[in-house]
């Protein structure tokens, strides 16, 4: 009936893919999948041996690269770019999958940690977009897919700084969709609700709906295929904090306080993905 906001990627044979966070978790797994669907893709984060372990032979094949980079020094990210560039001439879809998390609380603002989080999701994509929009827009071609979270819907307890990172980038992306659609490159903005990997292994309680990493992966992979904007899942629990967000703010709060239990000064209740 409608179609695809992006276009769709049809053919993963060939197709180079930069990954950025991709030591482990979701990033991990992304690239584990499109490796596998026959993509090269180039792996980037701080820490080199997981990089190096997960290119395998994939690497000696020239199916893979890999660049270590950390995403707060902007530099190190344009050579790392670079790195990519000089070897393929080029980049199909960029994945920024690097950001960390951090519960906090009203009751235990951590001004540092606060910095840390915004700085690390924030910052270290600008620095990304910095060398990777202008190729983008002299191609005239390939895509961006950005990495962000349903905590950046609306507020949750425990993601006081880590909610507002997010929502920033799901406006950033909706912003890069409106200035990039009209030159052909696709802009994906991907909400994860809770998924099993070493960021959520911290939490000390249950979390609704949580997915497998692999599952997760292929979630995004169909995204692209079917040339989704927001690629987000599991449904059943993004769908519900979708529809939490456009209540009143009276009916908001009275119903995400009684779901979670939040509570001053709780610290057993329910968290952010
Ligand atoms: N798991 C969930 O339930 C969930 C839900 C919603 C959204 N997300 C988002 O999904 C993304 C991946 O999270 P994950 O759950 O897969 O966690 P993870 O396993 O901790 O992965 C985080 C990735 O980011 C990289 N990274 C962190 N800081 C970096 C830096 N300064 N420079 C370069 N790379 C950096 C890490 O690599 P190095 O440590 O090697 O640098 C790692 O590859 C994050 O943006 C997270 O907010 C996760």
């Amino acid at each position: 009936m409608f179609s695809p906001l992006n276009p769709r990627i049809t053919r993963w044979q060939g197709h180079r893919v930069w990954i950025v966070g991709a030591s482990s978790g979701i990033g991990a797994a992304l690239a584990r999948e499109l490796l596998a669907r026959g993509a090269r893709v180039a792996l980037s984060a701080r820490r080199e041996e997981p990089l190096r372990e997960l290119a395998g032979a994939a690497l000696a094949e020239g199916r893979a690269l890999v660049q270590p980079v950390d995403v707060l020094d902007a530099a190190a990210v344009r050579v790392a770019h670079q790195a990519v560039l000089e070897q393929w001439q080029g980049i199909d879809l960029v994945v920024w999958v690097a950001g960390t998390y951090q519960s906090m609380r009203a009751f235990d603002f951590d001004l540092a940690a606060a910095k840390r989080i915004m700085q690390v999701n924030v910052d270290g994509l600008l620095n990304g977009l910095a060398c990777v929009l202008p190729m983008l827009i002299s191609q005239r071609a390939g895509a961006i897919g950005i990495v962000s979270s349903v905590a950046g819907y609306g507020g949750l307890p425990r993601a006081l700084v880590y909610g507002p990172s997010k929502a920033a980038l799901n406006n950033l992306a909706q912003s890069l969709y409106l200035d990039l659609h009209p030159l052909g490159v696709g802009v994906h903005l991907i909400n994860p609700g809770f998924v099993e990997t070493p960021l959520t292994d911290l939490n000390d309680f249950e979390m609704p709906a949580l997915m497998p990493v692999e599952a997760a992966a292929r979630r995004m992979v169909e995204g692209f295929e079917q040339g989704r904007f927001e690629i987000h899942f599991p449904r059943r629990f993004t769908l519900a904090l979708k529809l939490l967000s456009l209540l009143p703010h009276r009916l908001y709060f009275a119903l995400v306080g009684r779901i979670t239990g939040a509570r001053p000064a709780a610290s057993t209740q329910t968290a952010a993905p």
